[in-house]
């Protein structure tokens, strides 16, 4: 029998990476809590419906993408494939309506979609997502691009492009599309079969088809912006003032289409030079008429996600760094089979102390090997007992960095060890 692995697209995160992620996520809990938004912890499942009307039914997500099954019950259930809708639900669910306006929430987690895996993009991946609920002011579109780049500054990432445009509302965007499908019309056959089936259903995602020749047709395709209505271009002309005024450096993109259906007025990407052709290291925008959509009262929001991998996998190549690598404070080596019982107990005493942490060995390891372990688990010191230092009660403490040993009497070992800075 063949050893099971874990499906296609699905990674593990092994503790050599997971300590960066511990990394990321201490810096987005503290850009939350300077923002203002609050932590929610979202279901991993929802009811199909949430994101198949959310998102849009001629989506790729939804269209292709979802892992939807049926419970015992044979109710449609999806692994949720992004967080808004879940988001939306959640406020209106909980009746946040109540509440101070905007709510602003965060969550974090494991997201699921049925793509073709490559570096940067996988079916299990993580993402942290921010919104702010109740609002439609245009300053609002800018704080979360200014979140989203605070936070990538915290991280210590660099060469970052913020791409933004307006795919206006649902008075002033089938006009637009009238147009694209005029302008496309004539170009019809040399689109690419997606692209040909895009044309009725939904000729905006023809612009950001990233096929050479769907590129270049869509090159001098009109813009949105001599299209906009009164209230989405009045709303756009304040987030560019916004950025402006918050000296953000912004590129207009008038491809920028998102691949989810309920984005209306800003929509944005923040995109990393480092990462290929997977390079977004997050997406976002307004989504003024999802909560209609998904049968709850009209709500306007607008928020954002970031790819926690794709995040990682930049810092890494940007060489950033991830804080100090955890490692144990002290490892405890028997020096004798007859001492390990004390080894063990020290090791207990020790780890009683809040802020001191040891490990030992428990594979009967030699003195050579105990050493070795030590190196390899991080440890700033090792205290070393034998059947003498057991008998007149101290430890030999090696400073594993140093290379200076000293012997501390145990009673005096934890402050020996503060004052080191251990
Ligand atoms: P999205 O553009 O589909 O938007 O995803 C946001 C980010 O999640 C991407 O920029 C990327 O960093 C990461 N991501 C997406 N798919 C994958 C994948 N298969 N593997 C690895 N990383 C991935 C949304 O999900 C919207 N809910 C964002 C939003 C929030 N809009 C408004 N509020």
């Amino acid at each position: 029998m063949s050893t099971i692995k874990a499906p296609r697209g699905v990674r593990d995160i092994l503790p050599d990476e997971s300590w960066k992620w511990s990394y990321v996520l201490d810096k987005a809990k503290d850009i939350a809590e300077i923002f203002g938004y609050r932590e929610i912890h979202l279901p991993v499942f929802e009811h199909t419906e949430l994101f198949s009307r959310g998102i849009g039914e001629t989506t790729d997500v939804v269209e292709k993408e979802m892992y939807t099954f049926q419970d015992r019950s044979e109710r449609s259930l999806t692994l949720r494939p992004e967080a808004t809708a879940s988001m939306v639900r959640a406020y209106n669910q909980n009746k946040f309506s109540n509440q101070h306006q905007p709510v602003k929430l965060w969550c974090y987690g494991p997201m699921f979609r049925y793509e073709r895996p490559q570096k940067g993009r996988y079916r299990q991946f993580w993402q942290l997502d921010f919104e702010s609920l109740g609002s439609d002011h245009p300053f609002v579109d800018v704080e979360v691009i200014k979140l989203a780049l605070d936070l990538y500054s915290h991280l210590g990432l660099s060469n970052l492009d913020v791409l933004v445009n307006s795919v206006g509302c649902p008075q002033c965007r089938p006009a637009y599309k009238e147009k694209l499908k005029d302008y496309f019309r004539a170009d019809l056959d040399r689109l690419c079969d997606t692209c040909k089936t895009r044309f009725e259903r939904n000729p905006l995602r023809i612009l950001d088809c990233k096929k050479p020749q769907c590129r270049e047709i869509t090159e001098k395709a009109p813009d949105i912006y001599s299209s906009l209505c009164d209230d989405c271009r009045e709303h756009f002309d304040k987030v560019i003032k916004g950025l402006k005024h918050l000296n953000i450096q912004y590129h207009l993109d008038k491809r920028l289409v998102r691949g989810l259906d309920y984005y209306t007025k800003t929509a944005f990407e923040i995109l990393s030079g480092e990462l290929g052709s997977q390079n977004a290291v997050c997406g976002g925008g307004r989504y003024d008429n999802l909560s209609d959509e998904v049968g709850g009262p009209h709500l306007p929001g607008v928020g954002f996600a970031a790819g926690l991998e794709r995040i990682v996998l930049v810092m890494d190549q940007q060489k950033c760094s991830f804080g100090e690598k955890p490692g144990i404070n002290v490892y405890i080596i028997a020096a004798q089979e007859e001492t390990r019982i004390d080894a063990f107990s020290l090791m207990s005493e020790l780890r009683s102390n809040d802020h001191v942490s040891a490990d030992m060995d428990y594979m009967n390891r030699g003195m050579k090997a105990q050493f070795k372990a030590a190196v390899n688990k991080g440890a700033s010191f090792v205290c070393i007992l034998g059947e003498d230092e057991v008998s007149r009660g101290v430890v030999t403490v090696k400073n594993l960095e140093t290379g200076e040993q000293d012997q501390v009497g145990r009673d005096k070992l934890v402050s020996f060890l503060e004052k080191e800075n251990c």
